[in-house]
């Protein structure tokens, strides 16, 4: 009630209040998810002294599976509705340039199996294969690896030969690297075509790669954090610049670039009723990611310390707005400078 006094009486009515949580190593840890999660997300559906809901969203640079199969396994460990509108992963945001390649041939890494050529289909794509398509079509293309039974019944049949691949997009992150770094160098190279003759860089068809997730580390159940997608680029750039002497130029989404805080900004603002810009708390445990984009949108960042970030370890590289042990913690703080 003291908010909504505040948010209608006051002469300029304020911003309304938004929230916007990183999942890893701040809602969960692998698939444990936090108790200070549980709470924290109770308060914001509606369990608070003024029995007010406030807005969220998800805003994650995980992935690997549709956004609706994630937001039911969430509802399920929070025992609440976490509805695909309040949900943003590493690779949504690919559906802002689906149309650029909507009937086109595209490459999509990652995650198991063909469970994101699915979510890409799910997208708008139209013409989608993976690596382990290209490996059932030649085998010689990467001499060490086997398709297991399970691969193979995923296989989507086709001649590369003929297929000139428009762009590579990482939704996830790979689980076979020397097959996915081996595929995108004969793709790139030889201007789409898997096979075909290597062209110099001034003369082929340019290769779109786009990467999703920009990690290097995230936090899981591991007493320490764990390498993300952010190392998989690291490790495609080095062997191609030392193959062909420079690193292949790429797009970059995932927090905490731009694109992705756009994207959920726009977001928040319809589920703030979308007449004005919401004040936004983004809490994080990522000084790189979370609070890095936070910050840079000109959102409120709070760092918790139950992820990728240790306060033993020195100050974060991004000063955040606040810093608490927990995400429930995160959340009184910024209640208590709102309401
Ligand atoms: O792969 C997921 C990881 O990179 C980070 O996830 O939820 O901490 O953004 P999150
Ligand atoms: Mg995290």
């Amino acid at each position: 009630i003291k908010y909504f006094v505040r948010h209608y009486t006051v002469h300029k009515p304020l911003s309304p209040l938004a929230f916007a949580f990183d999942i890893d190593g701040v809602l969960v840890r692998g698939k444990h998810a936090l108790p200070a999660a549980k709470r924290a997300l109770a308060i914001l559906d509606g369990n608070n002294e003024f029995g007010i809901k406030i807005p969220y969203i998800l805003l994650t640079n995980g992935g690997g599976v549709s956004e609706a199969a994630r937001c039911k396994d969430l509802s399920e460990r929070f025992g609440i509705q976490i509805k695909v509108d309040q949900y943003i992963q590493a690779h949504t945001v690919v559906q802002s340039i689906v149309h650029q390649y909507a009937d086109m041939p595209v490459l999509v890494l990652g995650g198991r199996g063909d469970t994101l050529r699915k979510v890409a289909e799910g997208y708008g794509f139209k013409r989608v294969y993976n690596t382990l398509d290209v490996l059932a079509w030649n085998p010689s293309v990467w001499p060490f690896h086997d398709l297991t039974v399970e691969e193979r019944a995923s296989i989507k049949n086709a001649d590369f030969s003929k297929i000139p691949i428009a762009a590579i997009f990482v939704f996830h992150d790979p689980r076979n690297w020397a097959l996915d770094i081996q595929v995108m160098c004969d793709v790139i190279q030889s201007g789409g075509i898997v096979g075909g003759p290597y062209v110099s860089k001034c003369a082929r068809k340019p290769v779109d790669l786009v990467f999703c997730n920009p990690d290097l580390v995230w936090r899981s159940d591991f007493e320490h954090p764990r390498t993300g997608q952010g190392t998989f680029k690291e490790a495609f750039q080095a062997v191609f610049k030392a193959l062909t002497g420079a690193a292949y130029p790429c797009v970059q989404f995932g927090k905490p670039t731009e694109a992705t805080y756009t994207f959920a900004a726009k977001i928040l603002s319809r589920h703030a009723g979308g007449d004005s810009v919401p004040e936004v708390y983004m809490v994080g445990d990522n000084p790189e990611s979370d609070i890095a984009g936070a910050n840079a949108a000109g959102w409120k960042s709070i760092l918790v310390h139950t992820g990728v970030y240790n306060p033993q370890h020195g100050p974060p590289k991004h000063k955040p707005t606040h810093e608490t042990e927990d995400v429930e913690q995160a959340v009184l703080w910024a209640l208590e400078q709102e309401l």
